[in-house]
């Protein structure tokens, strides 16, 4: 009977077939599987087989589509399988490397410079969470519902009902500062470090994510004296021991009286330049004494206790120190700007 005959030797061939390459077993699909292929013209010759041979001949049938159908597949999962294998030997995990070692990017660089100076004067440093509730990034910091204020920091809100409850991407690391007031025994001098988040437009002077370094004081009779020569003693460290800074008034709703401070220009030296806009002075951090309200909030006695509280970009210092005049190359993690430092 030809047509069992047929079948069983396909059948046989579907069983043994080694399909190599994605040609092969597309040319054997078309030839098994295709239009005018031997499945339909199998296909066809059934329906003039005779009634009492049909159940037989209709299983081989099938049987043969299945086989077919999972050489196929077997060989797609090969030629995959393959693939990947010539993927993976194309990378040599043993290959030694060549004069490229891994290095620390300059934000990193920078802020364990922070670390390191402030360090040296009795501050440690804490960590909070990057999303963070309404109460820790604003009400906590005397924001009142309708200031103006929770304007200032355009917030990322991940759950927005228009309370303290309200969750967002911490838009300050001045949140870590709420909590380790609530956390911590009194004296605190610390350093709140972190990547902070605004809704801004991607640009060279501006991203939606950058790194802060807060920095916190509170003990008995801490004074705005104290906070200045603070400030002073960083600013020399970091930019060289004849810096000279300025403190200008400002305003943070949790400090009060709140100051911006700036260092005379490290590029011309206070006589005027592209990087200062012509003032001779660049701004590099906002700083003020605890609002009496922030302390009272996290159950301190602003009559008891003082406090000064600080906060700087870290890459507004990576700036000022490396000249980098695109705030995006910071976070691209292009080789050739971070073999540069
Ligand atoms: N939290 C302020 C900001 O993100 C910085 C700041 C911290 C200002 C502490 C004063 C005191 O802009």
């Amino acid at each position: 009977m030809q047509l069992k005959e047929k079948i069983d030797r396909l059948l046989d061939e579907a069983r043994k077939i080694k399909l190599a390459s994605e040609e092969e077993a597309e040319k054997y699909r078309i030839r098994l599987l295709g239009k005018k292929g031997e499945m339909n013209a199998l296909f066809e010759a059934f329906k003039t087989v005779e009634p009492e041979l049909k159940k037989e001949i209709g299983q081989s049938l099938n049987q043969l589509k299945n086989a077919v159908q999972e050489s196929l597949l077997k060989a797609k999962e090969g030629l995959e399988q393959s693939a990947r294998n010539a993927e993976a030997d194309a990378f040599d995990l043993t290959r030694p490397v060549e004069d490229e070692i891994g290095h620390r990017h300059p934000l990193s660089l920078v802020r364990e410079e922070i670390y390191r100076i402030f360090g040296k004067i009795g501050f440690d440093i804490s960590d909070g969470p990057e999303i963070e509730d309404d109460w820790h990034l604003f009400t906590a910091l005397n924001f009142s519902p309708e200031h103006p204020a929770r304007d200032m920091q355009d917030t990322f809100f991940v759950e927005k009902n228009g309370g303290v409850d309200d969750v967002a991407l911490r838009t300050h690391t001045s949140s870590v500062q709420i909590r380790v007031m609530n956390s911590h025994k009194l004296p605190i001098r610390t350093l709140c470090p972190g990547r902070v988040y605004r809704n801004e437009a991607v640009s060279a002077r501006a991203h939606c994510f950058f790194h802060q370094v807060e920095g916190l004081y509170v003990d008995k009779g801490v004074s705005y004296a104290d906070m200045r020569e603070v400030l002073l003693y960083f600013a020399k460290e970091m930019f060289g021991n004849d810096t000279r800074i300025r403190l200008r008034p400002s305003y943070f709703p949790f400090t009060e009286p709140s100051a911006e401070m700036d260092i005379a220009c490290s590029i011309c030296g206070g006589k005027g330049c592209a990087l200062c806009k012509g003032t001779g002075w660049v701004e590099i951090l906002g700083c003020g004494m605890v609002d009496p309200n922030v302390l009272r909030n996290c159950n301190i006695n602003p009559e008891e206790y003082s406090g000064f509280a600080f906060g700087m970009g870290v890459e507004r210092i990576a700036n000022l120190l490396y000249r980098v005049n695109d705030l995006r190359l910071f976070s691209e993690n292009d080789k050739r700007f971070l073999a540069q430092f």
